[in-house]
């Protein structure tokens, strides 16, 4: 039994060895076997890190940005030495060295003189950055940080800091950040240097630094620009009278393409032009080219001359802003005073408000200046005249030329001729024939309409007017004599590609019979003669005035507006005055609508046009054009459609009966606008009675209301229609387009209407396809 035991426990232990035995070996096989792995994964390992090091290097070495920031100081305690334009100069280094030591990362590039003292330092700063993040400038994170290093010298507690003994006037510094710099010089009198800009990437803002020669000034002429025109959203050039740009510092903001070249002065050495353009999806460009020229005296220009002609500094130029000309003229007969012939300009007695464009003071009296769109004669009855002009708008402004001669103070018109407003005298036959004798219209502006005709020379000039199927004249020669003959008979009606259709179910009926749309391209509506009898103004009926337009600012509705073409709505210019107003971006169009809130079609604008002699003292040339972001789309002509644009020599006829509509107040006081669209019919006043009741219309305006007062249109209506239907053809056309008036239904003030007919070239010069 024991030995069978023993037998038993020696196999068990053989057995427990031979196991730990072959778990020896196995471990010692699994050690290798790892080894080889673990090194394999190791390897790989540290070949992913180095692969992603090396990848991050080089896509992040590829992506980044270098973000420029310009930037500007005054230093109180140094006056500007003409040795600091030179950067070589001991001065340029000493006041260099002070700045670069303290600061350490910004880099000077100029200095300037300040006229109320001190030095400006000119200097920039470059960081790098992610592309990925976008390039955005964060002008007062490096401000700040500038600040910082400079306010840590700071021994009081005032707004100057101390970089190593410079005076750094704190309030003083201005930064800006772009995506590139050019400094560019113009050493040479009589010289050209070139300034050619092109988009080459996506958000793109340059900065083209001018300098020139002290002492003297730079003229920048802009020969042509391609950029998108939308009131400088994604593309602008804007010029300013500094290397930074500061606001305050503009002197003309370029936002449309042009071709035709304008030239712009600065008021000291230096001139900062910058680009901006969002995208790089059509040609972008800046071709000109600038100049070092001197100084004019600008301050005394004096003209003892008689007869002759007088101009804005840097004629043909736009002046710069800050001047004061002086003028002095004598006759040689105490029987004679001066005439004053402005071109493209008037000057009116000066009111309490402010002048915008030019003060005028003639021998002790105030005047303001506009733009308008002819000339104009001014009489000073004396024979010793003094004339000062000082600029007032703080923008550039287009040149001014005045030419002048001597008239009979006494008998100013001998027998036989009319006295013009300005004074002027012209013969008899003169007045009434179609043509400006006076320059100010006074002799065609009290008229009897029926004397109105159409010469030949404006038949020339506008050939679009004759043979084109429409009596533009009101004697029909702009249709007599023409070589095409008129296909279409009596029952049809033409089309424009000279096609004919059948009239009846044709012409203005809400759908397109034309292949090109001519039938329907303006002026048809589904108006009814409703009965209602209009106290204010009654509801309108859906699709009745498919071409009115409620004009929403941020939200609410604010002024109306006209569609007259697939992406085009014409309004009145003082709807978009000031920053706010004129920003495409605050308005929507609602087209379609008769009931607020319920239009068919509703679109973002992309541009607005204000006519650029706009004048806000007085509602002249109050017209704007606004371009929709979208058409829109032809399935909605039936309840959206084009109003006719009248043509230049249409003339409205007192009588006749046309309707104002919008949904601007129903009452003078107390109201806040109508919900449902309105109409009121309303007559065209004779314009003699109108200027009787009002003083100034100007020949821009047309008057319109009921002389017992209530119909007419009020707040909210502005920029919206006074449509017409034409007894020849049967289409609506604008007469008018809502502006102002003496409160709201006064008896015997009627409302004034922008005269849309004197724009037809105007309209047409941005909306091709309408006249
Ligand atoms: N200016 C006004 C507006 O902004 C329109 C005034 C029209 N007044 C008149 N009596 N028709 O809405």
């Amino acid at each position: 039994m024991v030995n069978a035991e023993e037998r038993l426990e020696r196999l068990a232990r053989r057995l427990n060895k031979s196991k730990s035995k072959r778990k020896a070996k196995g471990n010692s096989m699994w050690n290798f076997q790892n080894k080889i792995i673990l090194f394999t994964l190791v390897l790989f390992i540290i070949g992913v890190i180095a692969w992603t090091l090396l990848w991050l290097f080089i896509v992040q070495a590829e992506n980044k940005d270098a973000l420029y920031f310009v930037g500007l100081f005054r230093v109180s305690n140094i006056e500007f030495l003409p040795e600091y334009r030179q950067k070589e100069s001991r001065e340029f280094l000493s006041v260099t060295q002070n700045v670069n030591t303290t600061t350490g990362f910004i880099f000077v590039s100029a200095f300037s003189n300040n006229n109320n003292g001190g030095l400006l330092v000119h200097f920039w700063i470059v960081f790098v950055v992610p592309q990925a993040k976008g390039q955005v400038f964060c002008e007062d994170c490096v401000a700040a940080i500038l600040k910082d290093s400079i306010q840590t010298s700071i021994t009081n507690r005032t707004s100057v800091g101390s970089l190593q003994g410079l005076a750094v006037d704190m309030d003083s510094i201005v930064l800006s950040g772009t995506n590139c710099i050019y400094d560019l010089y113009a050493d040479q009198l009589h010289q050209q240097f070139p300034l050619d800009i092109s988009a080459t990437s996506e958000r793109m803002l340059c900065y083209f630094k001018l300098i020139a020669l002290l002492g003297h000034l730079i003229r920048l002429s802009i020969v042509s620009i391609q950029i998108e025109a939308d009131n400088c959203i994604t593309d602008s050039v804007i010029i300013y009278d500094s290397l930074m740009p500061i606001k305050s510092k503009i002197l003309y903001r370029i936002c449309e393409p042009t071709d035709s070249l304008i030239t712009f002065v600065s008021t000291n050495n230096l001139m900062l032009v910058t680009f901006k353009s969002t995208q790089i999806k059509k040609l972008k460009e800046v071709h000109g080219y600038f100049e070092v020229i001197p100084q004019e005296s600008i301050s005394a220009k004096g003209s003892a001359g008689f007869e002759g002609r007088i101009t804005s500094p840097y004629f043909p130029s736009f002046y710069p802003p800050k001047c004061i000309c002086t003028w002095n003229f004598q006759t040689p007969q105490k029987s004679l005073g001066i005439a004053l012939k402005f071109h493209n300009y008037t000057i009116s007695e000066k009111s309490i408000k402010g002048c915008e464009h030019g003060w005028w003071k003639i021998n002790e009296h105030m005047y303001c200046g506009y733009y308008i769109d002819h000339q104009t004669i001014f009489h000073v009855a004396s024979f010793a005249v003094n004339i000062e002009l000082r600029c007032s708008s703080k923008i550039s402004e287009k040149p001014l030329l005045v030419e002048y001669g001597s008239y009979n103070i006494s008998q100013p018109c001998p027998l036989g001729y009319f006295k013009c407003s300005t004074g002027l005298c012209i013969q008899q036959a003169q007045r009434c024939d179609g043509t400006n004798d006076c320059f100010d219209e006074s002799d065609e502006l009290f008229c009897a309409v029926s004397k109105q005709n159409c010469n030949a020379s404006l038949l020339i000039q506008h050939k679009s007017l004759t043979c084109n199927g429409i009596n533009d004249c009101e004697d029909g020669r702009d249709e007599k004599n023409c070589t095409q003959s008129v296909p279409c008979n009596n029952n049809t009606f033409k089309c424009s590609n000279s096609t004919c259709i059948r009239k009846q179910n044709a012409k203005c009926d809400g759908a397109v019979d034309c292949l090109d749309g001519s039938d329907e391209s303006c002026g048809s509506g589904k108006y009814s003669n409703t009965n209602h009898r209009i106290v204010g103004g009654s509801d309108t009926q859906e699709g009745e005035w498919p071409w009115q337009v409620s004009l929403h600012f941020v939200g609410v509705s604010y002024c109306g507006a006209s569609v007259i073409s697939k992406e085009w709505l014409l309004s009145a210019a003082h709807c978009f005055e000031g920053n706010r107003l004129s920003d495409p971006r605050s308005w929507t169009a609602h087209l379609g609508m008769r009931v607020q809130g319920n239009a068919k079609f509703v679109s973002t604008v992309r541009r607005i046009v204000v006519h650029e002699y706009y004048n806000s003292r007085n509602y002249d040339y109050d017209i704007a054009l606004l371009q929709l972001s979208t058409p829109w789309p032809d399935t909605l002509r039936r309840v959206i459609h084009p109003i006719c644009v009248p043509p230049l020599v249409h003339k409205a006829r007192s009588g006749e009966k046309c309707w104002v509509t919008g949904w601007g107040q129903k009452q003078e006081t107390g109201d806040d606008g109508s919900i449902i669209l309105q109409k009121a019919e309303v007559e065209i006043v004779d314009q003699t009675l109108c200027h009787s009741t009002y003083g100034l219309i100007t020949t821009r305006m047309l008057c319109a209301g009921v002389m017992s007062g209530k119909r007419d249109g009020c707040k909210g209506d502005s920029g919206g229609p006074l449509s017409c239907r034409s007894k020849g053809n049967g289409k609506w056309f604008l007469a008018g387009i809502v502006s102002w008036g003496y409160g709201c239904g006064r008896p015997n003030f009627p409302g004034v209407y922008t005269r849309v007919s004197n724009f037809a070239l105007w309209i047409h010069k941005y909306v091709p396809s309408v006249l």
